[in-house]
């Protein structure tokens, strides 16, 4: 299975920052990486990177959507705008849509359904918090986020839907999930996939791993065989620390 490498920027970058970016992303040879690369940069963003990022060998997606196409809703972006402004991925159900702006699991179907059916590719985003952890709640809250998003959803493909797990408390800590935690998690989410939609598709989609996923650990989460791939945050901002991650992804076939 190809490895996805997501760069996720949050609300980070600039006009002139993103373009050099990139600039520096194809110089080091970004073009020629066995990888699938996904950026995502704000929405402000997205149309400015887009052509360049796709000279790169990078593909742009939207942090977030909305689950109309138009409409009185100050403030969002349809699926429909994303693919206008050169986007063809989506993210959904980020930790911080969850937990800081109060996303429900319904509105995470919602928006997934959504961008799914207008074309776009999509990473449902999942993951518990540390009081969840904490309390021996992690798999149970995993997987309803796995379930509400994915049980009798139509749309969905092995090409168009990746998982992300990111253990909120992994997110821009420096703390990781060990590899084999990882694995654990990993495993358990592909058997809810498998009860959601079925086992076939389950075994053929791609997890990812995102939480502190930087160049100095890439390598040994990456390596992991039910790992297949990483969402990056704060390594995703610099094209050297990036590039770094995406060599770390072991020869795939
Ligand atoms: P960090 O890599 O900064 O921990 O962020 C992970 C993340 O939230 C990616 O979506």
């Amino acid at each position: 299975m190809k490895q996805i490498i997501g760069g996720n920027w949050k609300m980070n970058g600039s006009r002139l920052a993103a373009l050099e970016f990139l600039s520096e992303m194809k110089r080091l040879g970004s073009g020629s990486v066995s990888s699938e690369i996904v950026l995502f940069p704000p929405f402000t963003l997205i149309s400015l990177m887009a052509d360049a990022a796709a000279d790169a060998g990078i593909e742009t997606g939207g942090q977030d959507i909305f689950w109309l196409e138009k409409g009185a809703f100050t403030g969002e972006i349809s699926p429909a705008m994303l693919v206008d402004a050169g986007a063809s991925w989506f993210l959904v159900g980020h930790s911080e849509r969850r937990h800081v702006i109060g996303e429900t699991d319904d509105i995470v179907r919602r928006k997934l359904e959504a961008g799914l059916e207008t074309g776009l590719r999509g990473i449902l985003c999942v993951g518990e918090l540390i009081e969840e952890r904490d309390a021996g709640r992690t798999e149970e809250v995993v997987r309803r986020q796995v379930e509400s998003a994915l049980k009798g959803l139509e749309c969905v493909s092995t090409e168009n839907f990746v998982i992300a797990y990111e253990p909120v408390w992994a997110i821009g800590t420096g703390l990781t999930a060990t590899p084999g935690e990882a694995e654990r998690m990993h495993s358990l989410i592909r058997e809810w996939v498998a009860g959601a939609i079925s086992i076939d598709f389950a075994d053929n989609t791609r997890i990812q791993y995102g939480g502190s996923v930087k160049p100095d650990n890439a390598a040994e989460i990456l390596s992991r065989p039910s790992v297949n791939g990483a969402l990056v945050g704060g390594a995703s901002l610099k094209a050297k620390s990036f590039m770094d991650i995406l060599k770390a992804v072991p020869p795939q076939d």
